[in-house]
């Protein structure tokens, strides 16, 4: 085992995005995942139900604990749906993660269509935490919203990725998943520079979780010590095989299998 990841998100009870996707993930890489919930939500492959919130105060007390005791190589944030949450997280991860990389996934909106962030707390979380991020990764409609830009191609990928820095994190993944094509393209920028990662868009409805997933590998991956470009690689052949390997759970949009690097005890 290697690499700690503390993981700020909501609880999905269907199990196949959230806290449960990012605890799957990190432990199927190899890591360790700690968690601080910020909300349970009743929720399954068709819809989010109902959400009940975590008190802003005792999220940061989740985050204290772990960091002080247990300590973290990433810290990877998802749904974090309010400004005192918000608020709660950034405070938390600059009085005790301070110098820890920090992946923020600008969680808006969940696969169903149910609105996972309040409208005031976009500006909040894009001030007080995208601004100290190590990664930031949207996919279209959340990278749309933070630049003001329409995305219509992967050339307005790379264009809203350059205008994502100006909120100051240090590299932007902007997934590609939302573009009607057969071909797949998410488009990281990087000090490095700008890498394309194209893959085919597997037909499938079982995509409950896939932008949990994918943010989460790639924080194992930077827990681990990868460099950012194989974190993202490793993350995506990861992420496709456990699209493949689907179960075929639920009526709406299915979870993945993220046991598929598991070899089950016989
Ligand atoms: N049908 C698919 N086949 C292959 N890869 C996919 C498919 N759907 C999504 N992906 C990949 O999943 C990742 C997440 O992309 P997406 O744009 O769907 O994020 P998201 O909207 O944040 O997901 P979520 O709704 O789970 O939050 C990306 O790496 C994308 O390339
Ligand atoms: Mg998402």
């Amino acid at each position: 085992m290697k690499g700690r990841v503390l993981i700020a998100a909501g609880s999905d009870s269907g199990g196949g995005a959230g806290i449960q996707a990012d605890i799957k993930t990190v432990t199927a890489l190899g890591g360790y995942a700690a968690t601080a919930i910020t909300a349970l939500t009743a929720q399954d492959t068709r819809t989010v139900h109902a959400v009940h919130p975590v008190p802003a105060a005792f999220v940061a007390e989740q985050m204290r604990v772990v960091l002080a005791d247990i300590g973290a190589d990433c810290i990877k944030t998802g749904m974090i749906h309010s400004v005192p949450i918000i608020e709660a997280v950034a405070e938390s991860v600059a009085a005790h993660g301070a110098g820890v990389p920090l992946v923020v996934d600008p969680v808006l909106v969940a696969k169903g269509g149910a609105a996972l962030l309040e409208p005031s707390a976009m500006d909040a979380l894009a001030t007080a935490l995208i601004g100290r991020a190590t990664l930031v990764t949207p996919n279209i409609p959340e990278a749309e919203r933070l630049t003001g830009l329409g995305i219509a191609t992967v050339d307005d990928m790379a264009r809203a990725a350059e205008r994502l820095h100006r909120l100051g994190p240090e590299a932007v993944l902007v997934k590609g998943g939302h573009l009607d094509s057969d071909r797949i393209t998410d488009l990281l920028s990087h000090p490095g520079g700008i890498e394309r990662f194209e893959s085919a868009r597997i037909e499938s409805r079982h995509t409950h979780g896939t932008g949990c997933t994918l943010a989460t590998a790639i924080a194992t991956g930077i827990a681990q010590g990868m460099g950012l470009a194989d974190a993202v690689a490793r993350a995506r052949r990861y992420l496709l095989r456990a699209i493949e390997a689907a179960p075929g759970l639920g009526a709406g949009h299915g979870p993945l299998n993220h046991a598929v690097t598991v070899t089950p005890e016989a």
